[in-house]
Order: C-alpha cells, then sequence, then structure tokens
C-alpha cells in the first residue's frame, strides 16, 4: 500500500479473505487501510465472526458488503483503493464509482493470491493431513474395487472413507473414469461398470480445515495387455522425472518440460493435452502452475501437483498424480499412496 501510495485494498475474494482473517463463512469482505481493517460481514455471522476474526472491527451489514465498503472509503475520504480486479464485476465497480465517486480504484490482482503461493509451515501440516487423509481412503477402497461395481459406487466409497477419517469432504467432484471413459481427463463418476480389463483412473482429494489434497492413480481390472503396461510405464517414469527436478528456482516451464519431453520421446506428446500441474491449498487449483505457459519461477514453499497423463479416444488413459512441497534444493512428495512400478492388475 505504500509503495503504491494506497489508502485502502478491499479484499472480496471469499478464499482470500478467509487467508487473511481465518473467517470460514460465506459472506465476508476486508477493508484495510493504513492503520485499520474492517471485516462486514452479515447477521447470520455475528457470532462466528466475533470468534475467528480477530483484529479488523467486525461490522455487521444489512446490505452488499461491497456497498459498505464503498459508503465507508467516502466517509473515511480514502482516495486511492485498490481492489481485486480479477474478482470484483463490471456491476459492482460501477457501485463503487457511484457510491464513492472521489475514490481512484485502482487494481489489486491476484495480490493475496501471491502471498498465498509459499505456505507456511503451518499450512503444510494442514496439507499433510488432508494428503493422509486421502492416501487412507485411497487404499482402503482400492481393496475392495471389483468388476461389476459402478464408477459412481467407487466414488460414493471414496467420500465416506474419507468422512470417516474427518475430511471436512471432498475437495473437487471424485473422478472414476473406466475403460474407454479413462481417456476423459475429467470423467466425472458414472454409472458405468467397470469390467475386466478396464484402466480405471481414480482422482479426487479429501478437503481438511479448508486445505485439498489431489491425488490421482491408475490401475487395471484383472490381467493389463501390453499396450496398457507400456503407457501405464511412460506415465510414471514422467512423473519421477518431474519430481526429481522439481526445485526452487526453476520455473514452473522447466518442470513441465521434464515430463513432457519424456512422453514426447515415447510418440505420444499429443495425447498430453494439459498441464503438468498446479498449486494446491485452500483452493484446489491455486498458483503456480507448472505448464508451458508459466515462466515464472518457482519458490520454496510452494505446494504443487504433479500429474502427467496419457488419453486416447476409444481406448483409455492413465494418469498418476502426487503433490509435493517445492524446496530449495529439491522437493518432497507428501503423497503416500502406492505407485508401483508396474500397472497394478486387481
Ligand atoms: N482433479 C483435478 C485435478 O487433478 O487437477
Ligand atoms: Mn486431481
Ligand atoms: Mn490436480
Amino acid at each position: 500500500m505504500k509503495l503504491r501510495r494506497l489508502d485502502g485494498v478491499i479484499v472480496s475474494r471469499l478464499v482470500n479473505v478467509r487467508y487473511l482473517t481465518g473467517f470460514t463463512g460465506t459472506a465476508g469482505l476486508l477493508l484495510v487501510t493504513e492503520d485499520a481493517a474492517t471485516f462486514y460481514t452479515d447477521f447470520r455471522y455475528e457470532a462466528q465472526a466475533s470468534q475467528q476474526v480477530v483484529g479488523p472491527r467486525v461490522s455487521i451489514e444489512k446490505r452488499s458488503l461491497i456497498q459498505c465498503a464503498a459508503r465507508d472509503a467516502k466517509r473515511h475520504r480514502l482516495r486511492a483503493v485498490a481492489i481485486e480486479s480479477h474478482h470484483v464485476t463490471v456491476d459492482q465497480k460501477a457501485d463503487l464509482a457511484r457510491l464513492s465517486p472521489e475514490t481512484d480504484w485502482l487494481s489489486a490482482q491476484r495480490v493475496v493470491e501471491s502471498l498465498r503461493l509459499s505456505k507456511t509451515p503451518d499450512e503444510i501440516a494442514i496439507l499433510r493431513q488432508a494428503i493422509e487423509i486421502t492416501d487412507g481412503a485411497f487404499v482402503e477402497v482400492l481393496g475392495k474395487l471389483r468388476s461389476g461395481m459402478t464408477e459412481r459406487d467407487v466414488a460414493q466409497r471414496l467420500e465416506r472413507a474419507l468422512q470417516r477419517r474427518d475430511s471436512d469432504g471432498p475437495a473437487f467432484e471424485t473422478i472414476v473414469a473406466s475403460g474407454v471413459r479413462s481417456a476423459l481427463p475429467h470423467g466425472a463418476a458414472s454409472g458405468k461398470k467397470l469390467e475386466h480389463g478396464d484402466l480405471v483412473t481414480i482422482d479426487f482429494g479429501g478437503a481438511y480445515k479448508g486445505y485439498c489434497a489431489d491425488l490421482t492413480r491408475t490401475v487395471c481390472i484383472g490381467k493389463a495387455n501390453s499396450d496398457q503396461k507400456r503407457v501405464y510405464r511412460i506415465v510414471r517414469d514422467a512423473q519421477l522425472r518431474a519430481e526429481e527436478v522439481l526445485r526452487a528456482g526453476l520455473t514452473g516451464r522447466d518442470v513441465d518440460a521434464a515430463a513432457r519431453e519424456h512422453i514426447v520421446s515415447k510418440g505420444y506428446g499429443d495425447r498430453f493435452g494439459h498441464g503438468l500441474g498446479h498449486g494446491v491449498g485452500i483452493e484446489v487449483h491455486e498458483a503456480p502452475n507448472l505448464s508451458r505457459t508459466y515462466r515464472s519461477r518457482l519458490r520454496s514453499g510452494s505446494v504443487v501437483t504433479v500429474e502427467p497423463g496419457i488419453y486416447i479416444t476409444d481406448w483409455g488413459g492413465v494418469r498418476i498424480e502426487d503433490v509435493a512441497v517445492v524446496m530449495a534444493k529439491g522437493c518432497e512428495v507428501l503423497t503416500r499412496a502406492p505407485k508401483p512400478a508396474r500397472l497394478p492388475e486387481l
């Protein structure tokens, strides 16, 4: 704020409000000025905010929270206030300009997201727990996979196993994609039954204390054929290469390339159509990215997925996904779910 001579910043993206204040409700907004901070919420969260939000003044409002912040910007004659321009809508911007016309409404684009890039030791400890819960649920359900079960049966078992382990719930829609459906990178669980010879890609994660896990494994129901084994091997080797090089100071593009070059060299470059990985934290997808277009350098403390895949229409696909902490001299893979060298045959 000092550098940019700002009198205030409005944080309206709820995940960022949560990050800064600890507030876990569904309506909250923060106005930070040089010497004070105000947290706006409504009647439903009066008691919760007084417990969770320590520091800022809590203001219980009946109207749109961003309009209330604009009212206060006018009242306090704030001349230059930055807003989260990647989140504020055109309508909200018009409201701000109408309610406090003397204020210059500037951009604080992804400022809180950039604070979230490196996780604190406390955040990493919570992520470890989210991942441990998810790994445990996976191992439990893996032992119960049988041909004849539907993908939805599998997803429900995974989600119940998360619940029993005290997860907040699934961090995103559970993917169970079997047979030719495993060629769909985001094949949400359907009514299709698992059949002998199917590749099955399972991608799910439990949230814990607001932080997300993200795990993918691919297995085969019954005996796998040689093509299935070969593609599995290529994806696993690509992933190991990326995990070997992953460290602070490389760009997201460098790490993506470590996996991609291997897949390209085996002739499947055009079948790996997504980025290698993404940051994970309060959101299941957040900065930084491991992808061809991410040219910023990775920082210590970032937590990212490493998830190469090969997807072949009308045949099937393989993806393997771990979560790792970026460190100065390498990385620590947090995921412990088994990842055998050979395609598991159940
Ligand atoms: N399941 C979403 C992802 O792996 O990014
Ligand atoms: Mn995933
Ligand atoms: Mn992922």
